[in-house]
This record gives structure tokens, C-alpha cells and sequence, in this order.
């Protein structure tokens, strides 16, 4: 790989610091790297867009999956989450997950963090869809993610890690051979390092978390808006499976119009016995699927939309009434007071609930040890495609996913000869790169529409296609003030993170038009049956030189010895 990519519109680096690693993000994947970085005696920094605690980790409800239960094994686990993926997880990647994730839980719990435990002792267990075992570790009730990023923030500062908060990463820098040399990034501070600077270092761990954002509503924080895929893409890093977009089902509805971050209602409410039912009252789920109302994440979404189809509705009912007051109140308070803040009282009455945009279960395409196709370049946690989810994420796998990942990246840095003593490779003048043009921050609201309409729970050929044509639209009027006049939208964070959302928006369009078939969490009516003679395969798009997509697929999650050649889109 010698491509050196092309780069967002911004000023020149006015400041740069050296490191061994730079980790992007700062969410159970990127802390844990972080930690284990720093553990390995390497000089590691952490950059972060907002503050330590502000990603989507902190908002993780359920718990966190892994066979520490009686009478569960990895086996078990195995088996669930192949089945979620819909026939195109990579099985060595999650056997890696499921046998590795619980003395990665063990670690999380001895780095600082409680999770709840039974009136007998031990770690109270819960279930989620798709699990056919208690395996969800909870804290706080339903605020596990809250307590994990607590407990990693705090090693981090006990540990002295060097962190860099308020800071957009903009681009990978590489060397003329293509190597990493660091990252480009914003700080919104007003300390020394401020405005755009440069953090030089041979290795980059991009743990970025989600593109929720690309949608009007999602369960994500407003961070989430695909930095690290789209800055993968302009750095010539391959990107798989972005089409499976992964609907949570119950999402606390909040009318039509809602748009930005809306309340998640965990699915470990139906894993403690809530049930699914629409406005007549009627437990729809049960008859669908041998878990009913716990099937798999997409057949529950699926389930909801045709019955919201059905009866002409926009949303169904969750109801945990028979949970009593003291049972809500201990086990699920940060559903309660959201529900309870937006009017809804789940004592006294059915919580009103809809899917919306909850996961990316692809991202950028890894190897079993964290390395994407340029190198020096890694990807964990919700950024990454490590071929675990497959078309579908198993519920609670995500934070397993962001431990385990992120400690085998932590080792190959510090195996691959311990970079501390290693020559930082001269990064390329940002200049010889072309620039991506820039597009005005109120296309951030067109992008989340024409996804909304288009590339949502349900999607079709047509639907699909107007939505390419609109994107291509967007990036084509940006593209052609650039080429033609030398202008582009005032470099800023607002306009950088428009023109991330554009970036993976398209490269999710045309890959969801691409894939003729329904499977997993990627609803094509047009083409409602899996088609797997043709379609048990991976779509992997990079980004040419001159911006347009190129797009192969494959039936293997290994990165083949020589690129095949890009087909144009
Ligand atoms: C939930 O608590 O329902 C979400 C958990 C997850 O996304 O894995």
C-alpha cells in the first residue's frame, strides 16, 4: 500500500508532540488500549472529541456478554452470536471474543470497575435477545456503561496518561512509503496546544466509536458522526460491511419529528420478562421466533415495523407494569427517570417505543489483532469490522468486543519491536495530499434526512438509489466549487464533521444497493429473502485518490495478499 491518501480541508499543523501510540477516542475500547499501551512502557497519548467520559460507552444501558455464568461456556456464546450475525461473522474472530472475554472482564473488574452482584454472590447475570443464557454482566442496574467508563477514566489519571480532550481528529499522516506517522487533529482548548496541530507517532489506534449521527434519530451521542471511518477512507484504509446498520427496537418514542440522541429502553427490560405489545394490548412477538420477544435485535425491529405497518402506527408499547415500583426503581433508574422526564411513568403505564440507529456492525476491516490495511494503522472497539458481528450484532457484544480487541492491539504494538526507540517516520507535508472539499454545517440536517428516508430500517432499490443521487449531489456541488473556483465551506468543526457524515453516508448507500438480499440488520423489501448462493460475502469500499468509491467483494474476512482491482461506482 503506497497510497497516501487525500486529506479534510484545514489549516496547516501549528503545533505538534511526539508519541509512541496516539489512541483515538476515548470509549472502553480506546481506554483499555490506552492503559495497555502505557503498561507496555510505550509513550501514549489519548485524544478525545469531547471530554474522557463523553462517547458512547457512557451511554451503554444492558451490560457487557460473556460466559461467566454456571453451566455457560464460550461454546454456547459462540453459537448465539453466529447465529445473530446471519451467516457472515468470521467464526475465528468471535471465538476469540468469547474465549478471551472473560478474563478481559476479569481485568476490567480488577482496573476498578463494580458491576451488580446476586443475593447469593457472584455477578448477577442477566438476558438480552438472542442470548439463550444469562450472560450480561450489569452495573448501576442499567448503567453499565456509565460505571466502565468511570472506572477506565479513573485508571487513565491515576496512570498520568497524557490526554488531549476537545480534540477532532482530522487525518492519518503517513510517510512517502505510506506508513502511520500520527494524526492531524483540532483542538478546541485554549492552552498550548490549540487550533489544528499534529501528534507525530508510528502507531494510530482509531476507537472512535459510532456514525449514529448519519440518521435524524439514533440512540448515539452527537460525537458519533463516523470520524474514524471516514479519516480510515481518506487515508486509503479499507471499509466493510458498512450496510448493516444495526435498528435498536425499543427506543423510547418521542413523536415523528424527533431528531439527535433519543433514550434507549434496554433490551434487558425484556430480558427481566417486559413484553412487546401493541396498541390492542397483544404480544406480537410471541409465534415469530422460538425467543419471541428476545429473537435476535433485527427480527425484533422487524417485527415491530410490520406491525407498526400493520396497524397504521408509529410506534408499539413496552410493558413492564407487573415490575412494580421498587423493581424499576433498583434495577432499571436511568430508563425510569428518562421515561419518567419525558412524561411517561413505566409503573403505571406502557413505555411508547420504535426502533432507531443504534450500531454500526461494520467499520473498518481489521485482522484478528486489530491491524487495518495500512500500516501502523489499528481500529477497535464500535470503528472497527473485526468480522465478529457479522450482518447483525448480538446483543452486548459490543463492549466485549471493544476490551478484547483493543488489549490484542495493545500487544501487537508493543510486540512489533516496541516502537518507543524506533525512528517516528517523517510524515508527509499535508500539502502533497489532495483536499477533500468541505461542506456547510447545515448539511449535517439534509444528510440525516435523506438517510432517514432512504437508507433506514426498511430500504429498497428505489428508495436506496434516490438517496445516492442526493448524496452524490451534495458531494458533487462541494466537489466542483473546489475543483472549479478553489472554494469550499470555512474549515471548522461543524463543516468537518457534515463532511464526515457525507463520507460514510455514501459509502452505506452504496453498499446497501449493492447487497441484493435481506439479511441480518439490512432490510431490502424489494429483496426480502437471504440469498446466500451470492451474497455470503463482505462488501469492502475504499476511497480512490480522486474521491470516487471503489468497491469488491469477498467471502472471507482475511485481507487478501494482493488488493483486486477496485470497480468504479
Ligand atoms: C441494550 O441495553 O439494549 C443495548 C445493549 C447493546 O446495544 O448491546
Amino acid at each position: 500500500m503506497t497510497s497516501t491518501g487525500i486529506r479534510l480541508h484545514a489549516p496547516a499543523p501549528g503545533w505538534s508532540i511526539d508519541a509512541d501510540v496516539v489512541v483515538v477516542g476515548s470509549g472502553v475500547a480506546g481506554l483499555t488500549a490506552a492503559l495497555r499501551c502505557e503498561a507496555a512502557g510505550l509513550t501514549t497519548v489519548v485524544v478525545t472529541k469531547a471530554r474522557l467520559d463523553d462517547g458512547s460507552t457512557r451511554w451503554a444501558q444492558g451490560g457487557i456478554a460473556a460466559a461467566l455464568g454456571e453451566g455457560d461456556t464460550p461454546e454456547q456464546h459462540l453459537d448465539d452470536t453466529l447465529v445473530a450475525g446471519a451467516g457472515l461473522c468470521d467464526e475465528e474472530a468471535v471465538r476469540i471474543l468469547v474465549t478471551e472475554g472473560p478474563d478481559a472482564v476479569r481485568r476490567l473488574i480488577a482496573t476498578g470497575a463494580h458491576f451488580d452482584e446476586s443475593s447469593e454472590g457472584g455477578l448477577a447475570l442477566t438476558r438480552e435477545g438472542g442470548h439463550h443464557r444469562r450472560r450480561i454482566a450489569h452495573a448501576g442496574g442499567d448503567a453499565t456503561g456509565a460505571e466502565i467508563s468511570r472506572a477506565l477514566v479513573e485508571a487513565v489519571r491515576a496512570r498520568g496518561l497524557r490526554t488531549i480532550e476537545n480534540a477532532l481528529v482530522l487525518d492519518l499522516l503517513t510517510d512517502a512509503d505510506g506508513r502511520t506517522a500520527g494524526v492531524t487533529l483540532h483542538v478546541m482548548g485554549e492552552g498550548q496546544h490549540d487550533g489544528v496541530g499534529a501528534v507525530h507517532a508510528p502507531a494510530v489506534v482509531l476507537a472512535t466509536g459510532g456514525m449514529g449521527q448519519v440518521f435524524s434519530a439514533t440512540t448515539n451521542p452527537a460525537v458519533s458522526t463516523g470520524d474514524g471511518v471516514a479519516l480510515a477512507l481518506r487515508a486509503g484504509a479499507e471499509v466493510s460491511d458498512l450496510e448493516f446498520v444495526q435498528f435498536h427496537p425499543t427506543v423510547l418514542f418521542l413523536g415523528p419529528e424527533a431528531e439527535g440522541q433519543q433514550p434507549l429502553v434496554s433490551e434487558a427490560v425484556r430480558g427481566e420478562g417486559a413484553h412487546l405489545v401493541d396498541a390492542d394490548g397483544v404480544r406480537f412477538m410471541q409465534g415469530q421466533h422460538e425467543l419471541g420477544e428476545l429473537a435476535p435485535r433485527d427480527i425484533v425491529a422487524k417485527g415491530i415495523m410490520r406491525r407498526m405497518r400493520e396497524q397504521d402506527t408509529e410506534h408499539m408499547y413496552l410493558d413492564a407494569r407487573h415490575f412494580g415500583a421498587e423493581m424499576w426503581e433498583r434495577r432499571f433508574p436511568t430508563i425510569l427517570a428518562a421515561c419518567r422526564a419525558h412524561g411517561i411513568d413505566p409503573v403505571t403505564e406502557p413505555v411508547p417505543v420504535a426502533p432507531a440507529a443504534h450500531y454500526a456492525s461494520g467499520g473498518v476491516r481489521t485482522d484478528s489483532q486489530g491491524r487495518t490495511t495500512v500500516p501502523g494503522l489499528y481500529a477497535c472497539g464500535e470503528v472497527a469490522c473485526t468480522g465478529v458481528h457479522g450482518a447483525n450484532r448480538l446483543a452486548s457484544n459490543s463492549l466485549l468486543e471493544g476490551l478484547v480487541y483493543a488489549e490484542r492491539i495493545a500487544t501487537d504494538i508493543a510486540d512489533a519491536g516496541n516502537t518507543r526507540h524506533a525512528r517516528l517516520p517523517q510524515p508527509l507535508p499535508a500539502a502533497e495530499r489532495p483536499a477533500h472539499p468541505l461542506l456547510p454545517p447545515e448539511a449535517r440536517f439534509t444528510i440525516q434526512r435523506i438517510m432517514t428516508r432512504g437508507a433506514g430500517v426498511l430500504r429498497s432499490e428505489a428508495s436506496l438509489s434516490e438517496a445516492a443521487q442526493r448524496l452524490h449531489r451534495l458531494h458533487a456541488d462541494a466537489r466542483d466549487a473546489l475543483d472549479e473556483n478553489g472554494k469550499t465551506a470555512e474549515p471548522g468543526v461543524d463543516t468537518w464533521e457534515a463532511t464526515n457524515l457525507l463520507c460514510v453516508a455514501r459509502v452505506l448507500v452504496a453498499a446497501a444497493l449493492r447487497r441484493e438480499e435481506t439479511r441480518g440488520c439490512h432490510w431490502r423489501e424489494d429483496r426480502p429473502e437471504r440469498d446466500d448462493t451470492n451474497w455470503r460475502r463482505h462488501i469492502v469500499v475504499r476511497l480512490n485518490p480522486d474521491r470516487t468509491l471503489a468497491a469488491h467483494t469477498t467471502d472471507t474476512t482475511d485481507f487478501p495478499p494482493t488488493l483486486p482491482q477496485p470497480q468504479e461506482q
